[in-house]
């Protein structure tokens, strides 16, 4: 039997090459997905793989299919779970389950693994998408399916000599990819800690003195094309953003979060690109979207977050709700200009040819063509209903 793993190249997914080999007596596929993951030698982790015992490593580039097969949408729904977090991790589990599939059709894998434990959102997102798209493929999780701890790996690790840096020290669950980077456990468990400045990597100290530095991202129909007059793909204004962004210290986020599975978690993530490109994203919307379309969609951005979040990619849902918000990204088109500096990406001006300000209706000043007449009689009947109802209250005393 082949097992194909989703490997990268930490310790549980090394420690589950030779154990699953033994248990299942079993070959073990490795597949890695590169989603641009910051400062990961996807190299290193391929041959890692085969160090550890397994019959073939793959690794897959899947940068630019990330970004805009999955980031692009994300960012067209604004996304943040629970108005906040930019679902980093949940985005790139689809993404790796479809190249997971494609892998066992290849090298004839019948059973599928990943490293998630059975306490948190990655094993639904994994096995979610699983069922959707290869409901015959069978799943083990041996942190889960074997109850693996850490400490556990770390000595099966040592007594096997598997050539990991059994990181002892770094007491983090870090995942991390185009899109952002998620810290979890260690001393953030107990949520009255603050984080240290070693938990960021994407981000600098926000506090630190800098020169500010300002952006325009130009979008199109809700893509995001080019950065300062630059045309790039998806992944490079993600990734530039990113740079730029990450400097200033911007998309540091620290909150309780709660999981799919009912338990509250402590997380901690950075996101500048993501962050910054939500805000210029949004704030084109609200200069090019009908308003009840842009009242509606706000339900809709957070309806979408939490399927997404939940593991639900691929589900009749969030495809309906994919097809509203790319009706409502066609005429968001145009020029966002932001400040980025001090942990904060601040818009400071917005320009578009599809654009719905009207300077003459907005303007106070002389140029107003705003019949203001017209208004009495139109706030006299929109409160009417309220008005009825009041006095009718008011009589009941
Ligand atoms: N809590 C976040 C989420 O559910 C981050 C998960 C990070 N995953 C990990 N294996 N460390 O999306
Ligand atoms: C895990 O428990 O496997 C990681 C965290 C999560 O999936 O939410």
């Amino acid at each position: 039997e082949r097992v194909v793993l989703a490997y990268s190249g930490g310790l549980d997914t090394s420690v589950a090459i030779p154990y699953l080999a033994e248990k299942m007596d079993a070959e073990v596929v490795c597949v890695a997905v590169d989603l641009g993951q910051g400062g990961e030698d996807m190299e290193a982790i391929q041959k890692r793989a085969i160090d550890c015992g397994a019959v073939e490593s793959v690794v897959v580039d899947a940068k630019e299919e990330f970004a805009a097969d999955f980031c692009v949408p994300a960012l067209q729904a604004n996304a943040l779970y629970m108005d906040r977090y930019p679902l980093v991790s949940s985005l790139s589990r689809p993404l790796i389950v479809k190249h997971l599939v494609s892998a066992a059709q290849q090298f004839g894998g019948t059973v599928v693994s990943h490293g998630c434990t059975g306490k948190g959102n990655d094993q639904v997102r994994f096995e979610a998408g699983l069922a959707a798209l290869a409901p015959d493929l069978k799943v083990v999780a041996p942190a889960r399916d074997f109850a693996w701890t850490r400490d556990k790996a770390i000595e099966y690790a040592e007594a096997k000599g598997l050539p990991i840096e059994t990181s002892k020290k770094n007491p983090f669950s870090i995942d991390q990819n185009l899109w952002g980077r998620a810290v979890e456990t260690g001393f953030l468990e107990d949520i009255w800690n603050g984080p240290t400045e070693e938990v960021y990597s994407y981000t600098a100290d926000p506090s630190q003195p800098r020169e500010p530095d300002e952006v325009v991202i130009t979008f199109e129909a809700g893509v995001p094309v080019r950065i300062d007059g630059r045309s790039l793909t998806p992944y490079q204004v993600i990734d530039e953003l990113n740079q730029r962004a990450g400097a200033q210290g911007v998309g540091r986020i620290d909150m309780v979060e709660d999981r799919l599975v009912g338990i509250k978690s402590r997380e901690v993530y950075e996101a500048p690109g993501a962050v910054a490109l939500i805000s210029a994203h949004m704030e084109l919307e609200n200069v090019t979207v009908e308003r009840d379309l842009a009242r509606f969609k706000r339900g809709v951005d957070q309806r979408w977050s939490e399927l997404v979040y939940d593991g639900l990619w691929f589900s009749p849902l969030k495809d309906a709700l994919d097809a509203l918000i790319a009706e409502a990204q066609k005429h968001v088109s145009g020029d966002v200009r932001m400040i980025l500096h001090a942990g904060k990406a601040t818009v400071t001006g917005r320009r578009s040819a599809q654009s719905l300000y009207d300077f003459s209706l907005a303007t106070y000043d002389t140029g107003d063509t705003f019949d203001q007449s017209l208004a009495k009689g139109f706030v006299q009947l929109f409160s009417l209903p309220a008005k009825i109802a009041a006095a009718r209250d008011a009589k009941k005393g």
